[in-house]
């Protein structure tokens, strides 16, 4: 354990003064939050804040039996809820909404303590959540099917969405409380139960949270006075199933698990995804990303430049959607790569938590040493190192970033712009960590042809003022991933849109649209109301 004595954190802006330790900050916040202290000091499993790598608390770890008393405790749960009409079911979500509007700032901190991410992406985080509710809210009114014309006479088709069964949700540390929330709203108002296994680096997050839905489902047992066999069913509806990924493996073996959900590695979505298939249950994968950004000779620079900084260096450059590849026409090489310097060499890196920081640290020593080891072999394949890639010392003004304010304890680093000759293998690999290759370009289809070189297929936009080339980029021919956008950046998707991408992105589409249909089963209905038995296709059997 380590307990590093309180970091003095200096401003350049405003006078110096002491910053709350993450530690102690913790314990405020969890006040705020009104959940028990009890539950920072369970068991086994250490939370650190990459802040300042203080132990931040201590959270329970189940043994690996629980997985499976949880899966009975959940199934159990959704053979009563898939009973509740969908609109009540959507009463409870309604609640969660409000609880998160309430408790935004305390839970965005948890979030920003745990992870590291700047006040603002954390709250956008819960934002997030507050959002796809709503979302949830909405569309419990709306699990409809069709009515399809039948061709024999007297004779009706439709389809209808049945609740599927308990949903296995499995995060990563990266957005450790959204993705929870895509899921769960809408498995909820579908009429399943939620089991929980979230990322190791970030269960304390996932312990708010669940605290946070406990306390909205206390608050609804004691307005409806439902009747204890009720009461044990809406405790039982979202689980928590902490744990490494023996935790994430049983879920998907688990034949009572009906859909798994995963986000992480692709690496992680090849272990899930065989042993789901193998029981034939359903998957939905959110995996890797390998973004790039095209620009070309028309675009707005303005534009492009901030979009590519946010995609890039955002959230540490630690999103699936982040910008990892920039593609830009040989004609705007120079100028873009200049602005792109200089807006490096501003960037504040530091406390996430403090005013004008955009760069927090990076999750662990592990991710710093996977971005070292990325920049040395770019550099063996031929890339140049334009700006950045030191580790930051702790001080103001380190040597690196003039303008950081690195406290001790944490890892920091300088983002890195490395131009490479061509898309090689490193290129080609997702690094979890804040480097954008550049590579030139000088006709469209040859940009097109190294965008979708790569084996993922996430996230993707171009910059241009041309009609015809934004048109060819949204086109079948264009870009292969699952969102595509012109003059925007590649992360920051809202929720109303499908969100997911292909090929070793994983194929899956969570969140908004109609991804809900993921977690129903559709039942195809043919009703006679005639007095006769036509068989379909003209075939006669008369018996
Ligand atoms: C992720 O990184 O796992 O589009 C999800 C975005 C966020 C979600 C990212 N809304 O960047």
């Amino acid at each position: 354990m380590i307990s590093a004595p309180p970091a003095t954190v200096m401003t350049l802006s405003s006078k110096p003064h002491i910053a709350m330790n993450t530690h102690e900050e913790l314990r405020a916040v969890w006040h705020e939050l009104g959940l028990s202290p009890a539950l920072l000091e369970s068991a086994d499993v250490s939370s650190r804040s990459p802040i300042d790598g203080q132990t931040l608390a201590h959270v329970a770890r189940p043994r690996d039996v629980d997985v499976d008393e949880a899966v009975s405790r959940s199934y159990r749960a959704f053979l009563a809820w898939r009973e509740v009409p969908a609109p009540q079911r959507g009463e409870l979500v309604r609640r969660l909404a409000q609880m998160l509007r309430t408790h935004k700032a305390a839970l965005g901190r948890v979030v920003s303590l745990e992870v590291g991410k700047i006040t603002s992406e954390g709250l956008g985080e819960v934002q997030e959540m507050i959002d796809i509710c709503d979302f949830a809210v909405g569309l419990s009114r709306q699990l409809h099917g069709l009515t399809i014309a039948s061709e024999r006479p007297d004779h009706r088709m439709m389809e209808q969405w049945h609740p599927l069964g308990p949903v296995g949700v499995i995060t990563a540390f990266n957005f450790p409380v959204a993705v929870w929330s895509w899921n769960a709203a809408l498995a909820l108002v579908c009429g399943n139960s939620v089991l929980w296994k979230p990322s190791e680096k970030a269960s304390l997050c996932a312990v708010a949270v669940h605290g946070l839905w406990l306390r909205c489902v206390q608050h609804y047992i004691g307005q409806t006075r439902c009747s204890p066999e009720h009461a044990q069913m809406l405790h039982d509806l979202c689980l928590l199933v902490p744990g490494d990924s023996r935790a994430g493996d049983a879920l998907a073996r688990h034949p009572r698990v009906a859909l798994v959900s995963a986000t992480g590695s692709t690496r992680m979505g090849r272990a899930v995804a065989p042993a789901v298939a193998q029981r034939f249950g359903r998957c939905l994968l959110e995996l890797g990303g390998n973004n790039a950004v095209i620009v070309t000779e028309t675009a707005d620079l303005d534009l492009a430049v901030r979009a590519i900084v946010f995609g890039a260096v955002g959230t540490a450059g630690q999103r699936c959607t982040t910008t990892r590849r920039l593609l830009v026409h040989a004609s705007q090489h120079a100028q873009l790569v200049q602005r792109l310097i200089k807006a490096y060499g501003s960037l504040r890196i530091g406390d996430p938590r403090e005013d004008g920081v955009l760069m927090g640290p990076l999750i662990d020593e592990a991710a710093a040493a996977s971005m070292q080891r990325a920049l040395v072999q770019a550099q063996a394949q031929g890339g140049t190192v334009l700006y950045g890639g030191q580790r930051l010392s702790p001080g103001t003004g380190a040597s690196a970033n003039p303008l950081s304010v690195i406290p001790t304890g944490g890892v920091y680093v300088s983002p890195a712009l490395v131009d490479m000759p061509g898309q090689t293998p490193i290129v080609c690999e997702e690094t979890f960590a804040p480097i954008l290759y550049v590579m030139r370009w000088h006709s469209l289809r040859e940009a097109l042809e190294l965008h979708n070189a790569v084996a993922q297929g996430l996230s993707s936009a171009i910059f241009t003022q041309d009609l015809i080339e934004a048109e060819t980029f949204l086109s079948a021919t264009g870009s292969d991933c699952g969102i595509a956008n012109v003059n925007l950046g590649t992360s920051g998707a809202e929720i109303g849109g499908a969100f997911g991408g292909d090929k070793d992105s994983g194929g899956g589409r969570e969140s908004g649209s109609d991804a809900w249909r993921q977690y129903m089963r559709r039942t195809t209905n043919t009703i006679n109301r005639g007095r006769s038995l036509p068989l379909a296709q003209g075939v006669s059997f008369d018996v």
